[in-house]
């Protein structure tokens, strides 16, 4: 059988976004926000979240976009969360009471925030940003939100159930059967981890400081890698990471105007996500192009090659399943 790759292609403009995919999605510094589910369901807490890939990757890749000043409120992830900054500048802080620490990023930069803390994040720029997110595993659970979060949130008419879906109170009751979910303890947030912005900061790769990392593949003499998370085997090369996360996917950064990748054959998941430029990827015979913000997830066992046609510099990310 032949499986037509075309549905395997994300163009980003084609998806669908919650416009309250969270608790805190009417809350001021919220409300002004889309979350796109690209490769699974995340941790969208929206039951009627599109989602334009379900099929098991053993990560989850989602997208933000955010108006000034707006984001993600306080929460804590059971699994990875690496986050790949398309466009704008971003603070991310954390701790329980979101003052512990902070560090803005920048379009190009990936930060890979560790399990067990209370993270946020806004967009500090003038304008609409965009970041994308990949999480760990095919299911990365639910979020955990900080106690003050879910009681301002229940103030503005949201409430999160126990089964972990939303209500609009203004719209909906709480169906029979079902309860809010209880708000941690306060003696429960000692728990959670503590880490200062020098600690974080080493979790942070910077655009800026793309030339210290980059590596030449060596073999086709036009590539840039910068690998991120595991190592990254491509032909006869393993390339070290410079995250050392065990996040349970690889990531890493194809660059250069010449930069192309001849065919290999792999039976993980693998999707390549464009940062820049134009890219074609040849899998199985047919052939895609994605843009910037377009995902092209290849199927397992599949043999794919990929390469910049733009004519000038440009960036994709691939992200490998581990696990
Ligand atoms: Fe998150």
């Amino acid at each position: 059988m032949t499986v037509d790759i075309q549905n395997r292609l994300v163009k980003f403009k084609d998806l669908i976004p919650s416009e309250v995919p969270f608790v805190e999605g009417k809350l001021k510094g919220h409300q002004d926000r889309s979350n796109y589910s690209i490769v699974g369901p995340g941790v969208s807490e929206d039951t009627k979240q599109s989602v334009k890939i379900a099929e098991e990757h053993g990560f989850n890749i989602g997208a933000v976009r955010a108006a000034p000043m707006n984001g993600s409120g306080l929460h804590s992830h059971t699994t990875a969360e690496v986050f790949l900054i398309f466009s704008g500048s971003w603070r991310f802080y954390w701790g329980t009471e979101g003052k512990e620490g902070e560090v803005v990023c920048n379009a190009g930069d990936v930060a890979s925030f560790p399990t067990n803390m209370f993270r946020g994040f806004q967009n500090v720029s003038d304008q609409d940003a965009h970041l994308f997110v990949v999480l760990g595993e095919n299911d990365p659970g639910v979020i955990t939100w900080t106690p003050s979060l879910l009681k301002k949130a229940k103030d503005s008419g949201m409430v999160l159930l126990d089964d972990n879906s939303l209500i609009d109170l203004d719209k909906n009751s709480i169906p029979e059967g079902k309860s809010a979910i209880k708000p941690i303890q306060d003696n429960e947030l000692d728990k959670f981890d503590n880490y200062t912005s020098e600690e974080i900061e080493k979790f942070v790769i910077r655009a800026k400081d793309h030339d210290k990392y980059l590596q030449d593949d060596g073999h086709f003499n036009s590539n840039t890698i910068l690998n991120y998370i595991d190592n990254f085997k491509i032909h006869e090369k393993d390339l070290s990471p410079l995250i050392e996360h065990n996040t349970g996917f690889g990531l890493t950064l194809l660059k250069g105007e010449n930069s192309h990748i001849h065919p290999y054959t792999l039976a993980e998941s693998e999707i390549f996500l464009c940062l820049e430029g134009e890219w074609e990827i040849t899998c199985n015979d047919q052939k895609v192009i994605i843009g910037s913000k377009d995902t092209f997830s290849s199927p397992k066992n599949s043999t794919r090659s990929i390469k910049n046609i733009s004519g000038k510099d440009g960036s994709v990310f691939i992200v490998r399943q581990k696990n």
